[in-house]
């Protein structure tokens, strides 16, 4: 998946300071905190030089010395609370769930907890932490994921033939890579500071998106099991609900602007802020709904090469779709895995774990199509900010629930990915950050979809209305679904 934008010098005006809620003056960094939900989303100062990536100017540099004190409280409050929250998540797991690996796309749970250190230890405390040593020689090859300008990663098919390191020395890891670190942020030279927060930052989100992926990769670990063991035994019922009623909003076309905003936190994929043109659109008022999804299996969706991509009917074909991944039909009746076992499907609840080529001709056989990231990200940032109500992680189900009842654009943030008709490719004027970190998203823009709006394991302060997420058109393994766009 993505990686972020490593600094960028910046010229703004006086604003707040999201770290300790006091007025900045000069040219330092802006940041916001926006509370959303029950989540609390931390816009990091960045800046906007297109010319200089590595000179940024974060809102600790040239700061007055108690700004810049509270400003590395809080960014050590929030690496600490992000830290916390991968540990939280595997609280529930036996310890022989931590290895397991089911496919060469998903990782084993003990993984994700030793590579997100990893990506704290290499970026960080080697390259700026006074004498530290690496806490296991071998380690830098083992849990390096792809950034081979670095060095070489370990094959990521192979990544469950790891027994060892230990879960128990995975853990000893992070806690020595959390306390150097707190050490660093604590004690970091100033004149390091302007690099070492934005890098901070991107670990931290780095890591929140390795916590979306041990859910999906776990949730894929245990279907795989015909005990179908519950991740969790305690997660709430969803709401039951009626299905809501399918409603539209049109949307005028013209010149609109897409792209992270200046001043919050975003990945580099996401920059520039740009200028596109749309056409009057349409766009459904909530996601797909299991029940009719099932009208499109009922009227032979999966039988019907018309509806389908070539690219989607072949697989169709090798893979012997008919109906969306973790879905098994008992006696006539649907069910399918979730992160609490095997449920009945919910007719109102969204459909979920389908492909691109799944929504693509969903919206085909429905007479519609698929929206541009464009259009979606135009009605998505009417809505921000994003987790208010939103059926993300925090909300507890971890699963897509039924819409409410209301006459509103509902579900564009949490429940799933949706699935666009946009391919991901790189926005007007995109550059990568210099170094290994260069690699986090640039290098995958080929052959992959844009997802948008967060999902169910989704953190709250981790989605917003620019975000791209991306994956291969054939994937069913994360969290996604589908909403319907049409032409005017
Ligand atoms: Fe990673």
């Amino acid at each position: 998946m993505s990686c972020p934008r490593v600094g960028y010098t910046m010229r703004l005006p006086p604003t707040l300071c999201g770290y300790c809620a006091l007025t900045l003056s000069g040219q330092s960094g802006r940041v916001a905190t926006i509370r959303v939900g029950a989540g609390r989303r931390n816009c990091v100062p960045h800046t906007r030089n297109q010319g200089d990536r590595e000179g940024s100017r974060m809102a600790g540099a040239g700061l007055a010395g108690p700004h810049r004190e509270s400003a590395r409280r809080g960014l050590l409050d929030q690496f600490r609370r992000v830290r916390e929250g991968s540990v939280a998540l595997c609280r529930p797991l036996a310890i022989e769930d931590y290895g397991l690996q089911t496919m060469p796309d998903a990782s084993p749970a003990k993984w994700h907890l030793a590579h997100t250190s990893w990506f704290f230890e290499t970026f960080l405390l080697l390259a700026f932490a006074p004498g530290y040593r690496p806490f296991h020689p071998a380690f830098d090859h083992l849990f390096n994921s792809y950034y081979v300008t670095h060095g070489t990663p370990f094959p990521r098919p192979q990544r469950g033939f790891l027994s060892r390191p230990t879960v128990a020395e995975v853990y000893a890891y992070r806690q020595a890579v959390d306390e150097a670190l707190a050490e660093l942020i604590g004690a970091a030279d100033p004149a390091d500071w302007s690099r070492i927060e934005p890098l901070v930052m991107l670990g931290i989100h780095h890591e929140q998106q390795h916590q979306e992926l041990l859910l999906t990769d776990l949730k894929h670990g245990l279907s795989h099991n015909p005990l179908k063991p519950a991740y969790r035994t305690d997660l709430p019922e969803p709401p039951k609900r009626q299905p809501a009623a399918l409603r539209w909003r049109d949307y005028p076309g013209g010149i609109s602007a897409i792209g992270a905003d200046a001043g919050c936190f975003a990945y580099d994929n996401e920059l520039p802020r740009h200028r596109c043109w749309l056409e009057d659109f349409s766009l459904a008022e909530r996601l797909v709904s299991n029940a009719e999804y099932l009208e499109f299996i009922a009227d032979g969706g999966y039988r019907e090469p018309r509806w389908w991509l070539s690219e989607g009917w072949a697989r169709v074909q090798s893979q012997a779709w008919q109906a969306p991944l973790y879905w098994e039909n008992r006696d006539g009746e649907w069910w399918h895995f979730t992160l609490a076992g095997m449920r009945p499907v919910d007719p109102a609840a969204p459909v979920v774990h389908v492909s691109h080529y799944e929504a693509d001709a969903y919206a085909s056989w429905a007479g519609r199509r698929l929206p541009t990231e464009a259009e979606w990200e135009v009605a998505a940032a009417a809505v921000s900010p994003p987790a208010m109500g939103a059926n993300l992680r925090e909300a507890g189900f971890l699963h897509p629930v039924a819409a409410p009842p209301g006459e509103r654009t509902m579900q564009l943030f949490g429940d799933v990915w949706e699935w666009t008709a946009s391919a991901y490719t790189p926005y007007p004027g995109f550059r990568t950050a210099n170094g290994p970190v260069g690699e986090y998203n640039g290098k995958f823009m080929s052959g992959q979809m844009v997802l948008r709006g967060g999902s169910c394991v989704t953190p709250g302060d981790h989605i917003r209305a620019s975000y791209r997420n991306f994956f291969y058109p054939g994937d069913r393994w994360q969290f996604s679904g589908i909403r319907l766009a049409g032409t005017l």
